[in-house]
């Protein structure tokens, strides 16, 4: 039976020329985008200044509005900004860490931009940070989450699922607790939304981030930040700007926040990064995420088949359940074999303590599962990967 996904690959151009598993890192470009950033210029060329009230100033929750439908959220709930760790800003900046609710709970494999913000912005705003260690580097333990999240908890500020592993928290259980003991919940979901099912609603979470550059196709810049409406309401984020302002053209020197999303955001966005960004999401939303993730659990499965008959490693949860959509293979020199891969144009990328990341996505055919894991298994036979260890660290 042929897989009614594959007719997608048809919007993605580099599909035709790569074997393209990356889409963990950087989701494969729209055929629509050049089309999107050419309105981008025509407008900018030919309305001027005047193109900001046709439209660019709302761009930052009217593109929010795309990608509102793929988490369950509602229109005028979801702010874009630049980048992730910038919406983590926002959020950790509208809270009051003085006892004895002073604490934010993390875990020792969230992404290291995040907790870099979280461990020198938020500890002198006066948070204390406690990170709930893994013990195999591929998850961690649920038990051991929960019971880190107690009274003293302000916020829990953990990834949905897990870069380096690809390792899905429950996230169910997490923010149950966290509403049992009065905490809020923010959910880094840059490598959950557009690859799972996610559902704000359903899990109750107040603020939950990601970006469209990965499993959402819709390049770097486009950051998205969904707030609940009763957080939104009785919380001010002290990270802000002029757009935040309820009446920014009135220029005034008191802050007044605006309300639900407006009120997150803070300077001038990054228009051509929102035009970019339009176009992936409503790809994703016509794949549908329940058949992705369906195709998905099925090829990360087969590449786990495929690598584990060859004798590799794989750091990815074996439990189909607690895995999201990349698998690492920690191979000998899998620096230099990632590398070799893309000089073959097979395009994967490389972590320390994790190995070749393979991303398939909705576009992806069995076929390319196959040549990929089979390319790597001849890279190791034929030592290609040499030359590119030779040079690792001559190249930045
Ligand atoms: C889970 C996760 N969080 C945060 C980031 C960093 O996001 P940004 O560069 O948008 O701040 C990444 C980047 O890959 C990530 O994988």
């Amino acid at each position: 039976m042929t897989d009614p996904l594959l007719a997608f690959r048809a919007e993605f151009p580099i599909l035709e020329r790569t074997t393209y598993l990356v889409s963990n890192s950087l989701g494969a470009m729209p055929r629509g985008v050049p089309e999107r950033l050419a309105q981008y210029v025509d407008e900018w060329a030919e309305r001027g200044v005047r193109a900001w009230a046709a439209g660019w100033w709302e761009m930052p929750v009217s593109v929010g509005d795309e990608i509102a439908p793929l988490i369950g959220a509602g229109p005028g709930e979801i702010a874009m900004l630049p980048n992730v760790t910038i919406a983590q800003t926002s959020v950790l900046s509208a809270l009051d860490y003085s006892a004895p609710r002073d604490t934010i709970v993390m875990t020792d494999l969230d992404f290291p931009s995040v907790r870099y913000v979280y461990d020198h912005l938020a500890t002198r705003l006066g948070a204390r940070i406690v990170v709930v260690p893994s013990d195999d580097g591929i998850g961690i333990d649920t038990q051991r989450m929960l019971e880190a999240i107690d009274e003293r908890t302000r916020l829990v500020a953990i990834s949905h699922v897990l870069f380096r592993s690809a390792f899905i928290m429950d996230a169910e259980a997490i923010c149950r607790r966290a509403r049992e003991v009065g905490a809020l919940v923010s959910l880094d979901a840059f490598h959950s939304v557009g690859v799972l099912p996610v559902d704000v609603k359903r899990l109750g979470v107040d603020f939950l981030s990601g970006g469209v550059l990965k499993w959402l196709c819709g390049g770097p810049g486009g950051a998205f930040l969904y707030v609940s409406p009763e957080a939104s309401r009785s919380l001010s984020p002290s990270f802000t700007g002029w757009q935040a302002h309820a009446r920014p053209f009135g220029f005034e020197p008191e802050m007044q926040y605006a309300e639900q999303a407006w009120r997150w955001l803070n300077g001038t966005p990054a228009i051509p990064a929102l035009f970019a960004a339009i176009e992936g999401p409503r790809i994703v939303r016509a794949a549908g995420v329940d058949r992705i993730r369906a195709k998905s659990m099925r090829q990360t499965a087969r590449l786990i088949d495929l690598a584990q008959a060859r004798g590799f490693a794989v750091t990815a949860p074996l439990d189909p359940a607690r895995r999201g959509g990349t698998v690492a293979f920690d191979v000998p020199h899998a620096y230099g074999v990632a590398q070799a891969l893309l000089a073959n144009d097979v395009i994967v990328d490389y972590r320390p303590n994790a190995g070749i990341r393979v991303g398939p996505h909705f576009y992806t055919s069995d076929v390319e599962l196959e040549r990929a894991v089979g390319m790597i298994e001849s890279i190791l036979r034929d030592e290609a990967w040499k030359p590119f260890e030779a040079k690792r660290g001559t190249v930045t």
